[in-house]
């Protein structure tokens, strides 16, 4: 029988093509958007010390996927608060995450010379000059959120707040020293997820929340679902990223793989073996999403980058 109809699940499968471009378009133009952001937010190179300002340019402009201000915004939207009101909470986490990557790089911890298909900072500039980056673009992030003129004095300081327990010794650099503290020592499966959860975790769980209080007004029950989302992803995310080490190239990485099995790293591929921690990926993948069941499509750009973070090959 003739149909002018196109059979559902064409119809179906159209529909999602469409999201998926749509998400594609949207990740094109907030990477492009963060980027100008964060031209503008970082010192010009003529201003001095010019050679630390270059080299904070040069650590935080013009690379990575921009995950966490993706995720920062995303919220921001299913929150109801406009791009600009997220705008301090996108930069001001990517400069904290710039610097952690500078830091991470250097000889005294994990030693690696490529960042983002680049010489990492330090190998660019020296060690000295990528210590003072680091520190200078994690004071530039506080400095971003203080002065902004967008986000309303009580959702500034919890803000400030969360960027700071993220940053400090309870999450990205508390999880960065148990990370060097476990070289060679076979960590058990829970001490290994609290390092995760602290190192990586703890920025992208703040990113998710500052994106949430960039909002006018906050709705506790969303504020929850986006808590519960940013954990699980937040896990995820690392545990994706010790997978990418151990199976995809340097040249697609943009910086070495292999280096944790070199460096004698405990991570979800060597306590778990790949297809386990595949499937743990596919598990908190799954609990990201059903933190969002209660919410229609104001939700959809966070589903949709929850997708993109535990498929991505990068
Ligand atoms: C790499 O982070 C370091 C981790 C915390 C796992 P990303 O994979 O987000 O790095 P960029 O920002 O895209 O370069
Ligand atoms: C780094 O973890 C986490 C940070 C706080 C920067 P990794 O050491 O695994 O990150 P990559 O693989 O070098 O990007
Ligand atoms: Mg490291
Ligand atoms: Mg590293
Ligand atoms: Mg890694």
């Amino acid at each position: 029988m003739q149909t002018k109809h196109k059979p559902m699940t064409n119809v179906a499968t159209e529909m999602v093509e469409n999201q998926n471009q749509a998400f594609e378009a949207w990740v094109k133009e907030m990477q492009q958007h963060i980027e100008s952001v964060l031209d503008k937010s970082l010192p010009p190179t003529d201003t001095i010390p010019k050679r630390l300002h270059e080299a904070m340019r040069y650590a935080s402009l013009d690379g990575g996927k921009r995950v966490r201000a993706l995720l920062a915004y995303a919220t921001a939207e299913f929150c109801g608060a406009s791009m600009e009101k997220a705008d301090a909470a996108a930069a001001s986490v990517e400069l904290i995450h710039a610097f952690s990557l500078v830091h991470d790089d250097m000889p005294c911890m994990d030693d690696d010379d490529l960042r983002r298909g680049k010489p990492s900072t330090h190998k660019k500039y020296g060690d000295a000059l990528a210590l003072l980056v680091g520190d200078a673009l994690q004071s530039l992030a506080f400095q971003l959120i203080s002065e902004d003129l967008h986000i309303r004095s009580p959702q500034k300081i919890k803000i400030l707040h969360l960027l700071a327990l993220a940053t400090g010794s309870r999450g990205m650099a508390g999880g960065q020293a148990i990370d060097i503290d476990s070289v060679g020592i076979p960590l058990t499966k829970d001490e290994l997820e609290t390092m995760h959860l602290h190192k990586t975790g703890a920025l992208i769980r703040a990113a998710t929340l500052m994106g949430a209080y960039s909002a006018y007004r906050q709705d506790e029950d969303k504020v929850k679902a986006a808590d519960h989302f940013s954990k699980s992803i937040g896990l995820a995310f690392q545990v994706i990223d010790d997978i990418l080490d151990s199976e995809a190239d340097t040249a697609t990485l943009g910086k070495t793989a292999g280096k944790d099995a070199d460096d004698n790293k405990s991570t979800y591929v060597t306590i778990l073996g790949l297809d386990e921690a595949k499937k743990l990926a596919d598990e908190l993948y799954t609990n990201a999403m059903a933190a969002l069941s209660f919410y229609g499509p104001e939700a959809d750009l966070l589903r949709h980058l929850a997708n993109y973070i535990t498929k991505r090959s990068f």
